[in-house]
């Protein structure tokens, strides 16, 4: 008899297909698309929380085959940032995962994904140096670089992102529609948690006093959110108020509060629906970001109308 643990371990790698060769995954994909079998793709950095397995449900949902990707993507680190402690956690990922009928882990190696010859870049002019392109030179780069391979290797039918990184899911859509990748990008809502913060990997890094601090960001858009509603469009005074709200924080400090056009990334003067507000700010060493859609009355109550 094995103990448990391994047990546990033993029955997540019998259910869970774990490949971690870029041939590998190249032939399983082949065998897919020969029996005519939709791929619904999950790209992930792994530790996992109820964001990632909300975008794996929804591809189960939609797909014949899951695929999830974990690889914690060097080049989308800038030099001082957290790559080396960014929270490794496979096991407890294939368990999680294992739970959701997932059929591929994809979890290539650096070294493979990148060799020493490697040199190729992917520019996403206008979008990548704005908002949190400034503080993080190079990050949508690495991004679009590695979601550019994933997709060529796993050719997803659809791929499905989380909105709380809205500047990504931007640069992706833009990426897809200008190299003409065959894929559908969908976005889904943010996870919270019941006070607000937004589900992210890196809140494994927040002290529980900053804990308390973390919600800030979703206090500011929320006062975003009933500004518009009660009828104010000047952004000015909105990403003022918001910075107030953030200010009241004892360990945040603002990296940006702002409220742009969807598409473009461009700040706007006044809200139309649609626009969106988003924030970044360091809670102590952590830098989260969080963003709301905006909508003014007049389409909500038409959206509810229909
Ligand atoms: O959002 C993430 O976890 C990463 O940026 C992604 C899309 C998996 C690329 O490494």
């Amino acid at each position: 008899i094995l103990p448990s643990p391994l047990l546990d371990l033993l029955g997540v790698f019998v259910l869970l297909h774990v490949i971690t060769s870029i041939n590998d995954i190249k032939q399983r994909i082949k065998t897919q698309k020969e029996n005519h079998s939709t791929i619904g793709f999950v790209p992930t950095m792994g530790a996992l929380h109820e964001g990632h397995l909300g975008l794996i449900r929804q591809a189960r949902k939609e797909n014949d085959t899951v695929v999830v990707s974990i690889f914690v993507n060097p080049l989308q680190f800038g030099k001082n940032e957290d790559f080396k402690h960014y929270p490794r956690t496979f096991d407890n990922d294939c368990k999680l995962i294992s739970q959701e009928g997932v059929d591929i882990v994809f979890k290539p190696d650096a070294s493979e994904m990148y060799p020493d010859e490697f040199c190729t870049s992917v520019i996403l002019e206008h979008l990548e140096d704005k908002l949190c392109g400034k503080s993080r030179p190079g990050h949508f780069r690495g991004v679009a670089v590695v979601v550019l391979k994933l997709l060529n290797l796993i050719k997803p039918d659809i791929a499905y992102f989380g909105q709380k990184d809205f500047q990504q899911t931007v640069v992706i859509k833009r990426l897809v529609s200008d190299l003409h990748v065959d894929v559908t990008i969908k976005v889904l809502p943010t996870i919270r948690d019941q006070d607000g913060l937004a589900l992210s990997s890196r809140n494994a890094y927040l002290s529980e006093t900053e804990k308390k601090d973390a919600p800030c960001l979703y206090m500011a858009l929320t006062k975003a959110r009933a500004m518009v509603n009660t009828g104010i469009k000047n952004t000015e005074e909105i990403v003022q108020e918001m910075g107030k709200i953030v200010s009241q924080c004892k360990s945040g400090m603002i990296d940006y509060i702002s409220v742009v056009d969807p598409e473009t990334l461009e700040s706007v003067p006044k809200v139309r629906s649609g626009d969106v507000a988003l924030l970044a700010v360091r809670i102590g060493k952590t830098r989260l970001i969080d963003n709301v859609i905006l909508m003014l009355l007049m389409a909500l109550s038409w959206f509810r109308l229909c």
